[in-house]
């Protein structure tokens, strides 16, 4: 027991401070009916592109290592996207290139975002001991142009903003974020665009000719396909040759590139699904706002932030109903706040029958 301890003690002082002060990633998994807590999509990938996906997985060789860099798939990202493919960058999941980032900067270099946000950055920023500076958000939940600038002021590093934001959905005026970009020389600006095909934005042109500005967008969300795991930056092909050193080797999987691959040829279902998700979030705004406690805010991504009285007995209520949801009232300005996915029409039947009952 003492031996362990002392073991446990000595580990601890090998073990960057940053890590021991970063709490693991906040999420408790859970069997649910209706699954509305990590904003995925409610569907799987379409039978038959899955058929082609499996036949391409059967016919390659499983004993050998993919391709370095993914060069096929940056390829027909490249393509889809319309960038040149030496600035692509992919690895299994947009989150892992947030840390990528992250590392990317000096030791000690500013992270600059907003709070509340996707908690990600925050965790990747502490971990990685920079120095994490968080711009409380409007009370509307606009990003705070002022105070932004007066923090661009200072030492520079990383900005970090995301289009439409996570966790409210809201969606900033595109003219505002490219004044602030523009403001951001000297630093490097991420704009994560996890949920950008609900919103219909799309900050390409703003990015494309910097070398200091990187476009993140994953495969996770509109595109249905979490499970595979892959996410990428769209930047200047001298900022994702640095990038690119930073990732692990062989880290996009031949399946998973093989599978997306499939859904890069076949994109069509993508347009049916975000119309009808985006058709979907707005029934289901409509019919949570009448609510007689709950706010509910309006949103450009495929869930809806809502405020409740009690965002515990609000996640438990719906808990008991087979629903499970997001609780977001961590963060003093979300007090009260769950998050809520935007499900099948079935599922938000379930969801909107089960709040009338709360
Ligand atoms: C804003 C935002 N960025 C990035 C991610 C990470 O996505 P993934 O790692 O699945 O590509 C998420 C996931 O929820 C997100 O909400």
């Amino acid at each position: 027991m003492l031996k362990a301890m002392t073991a446990t003690l000595q580990l601890s002082q090998l073990i960057r401070p940053g890590v021991l002060r970063t709490p693991a990633y906040p999420f408790e998994p859970a069997e649910v009916p209706v699954k509305l807590d990590q904003n995925e999509s409610p569907y799987d990938f379409p039978p038959e592109l899955k058929q082609i996906a499996l036949e391409r997985l059967a016919a390659l060789p499983w004993n050998r290592y993919p391709d370095l860099h993914a060069d096929q798939l940056r390829a027909a990202i490249a393509r889809r996207e319309g960038w040149d493919p030496a600035g692509v960058v992919v690895t299994a999941g947009s989150n892992a290139l947030i840390a990528h980032l992250v590392a990317l900067l000096r030791a000690g270099s500013t992270v600059l975002t907003v709070r509340p946000n996707f908690s990600l950055y925050a965790l990747d920023a502490t971990l990685l001991e920079a120095e994490l500076r968080e711009v409380p958000l409007e009370p509307d939940f606009s990003l705070p142009f002022q105070q932004l600038r007066a923090e661009l002021r200072g030492s520079p590093g990383l900005l970090i903003l995301t289009q439409p934001h996570a966790p409210t959905g809201f969606l900033d005026r595109p003219e505002q974020v490219a004044l602030l970009i523009e403001e951001a020389s000297g630093w490097i600006t991420v704009l994560d665009e996890a949920y950008c095909e609900f919103s219909a934005s799309d900050y390409r042109s703003l990015v494309a000719g910097h070398p200091d500005r990187v476009l993140l967008r994953t495969f996770s969300k509109a595109w249905g396909l979490a499970g595979l795991r892959l996410g990428y930056a769209l930047t200047a092909p001298s900022t994702a040759e640095q990038l690119q050193k930073l990732v692990p080797a062989f880290n996009v999987n031949a399946l998973t590139a093989a599978a997306a691959g499939v859904a890069l040829e076949y994109p069509e279902y993508l347009t049916r699904r975000v119309q009808e998700a985006t058709r979907e979030r707005e029934r289901v705004y409509n019919a949570l706002r009448h609510h007689r406690s709950w706010t509910v805010y309006p949103s450009s991504a495929n869930f809806l932030l809502v405020r409740t009285p009690d965002a515990a007995a609000a996640a438990a209520g719906l808990q008991r109903a087979g629903i499970r949801v997001r609780r977001q009232d961590r963060d003093p300005m979300l007090a009260g706040c769950i998050r809520i996915s935007v499900g099948s029409p079935a599922e938000n039947d379930t969801l909107i029958a089960a709040v009338s009952r709360l």
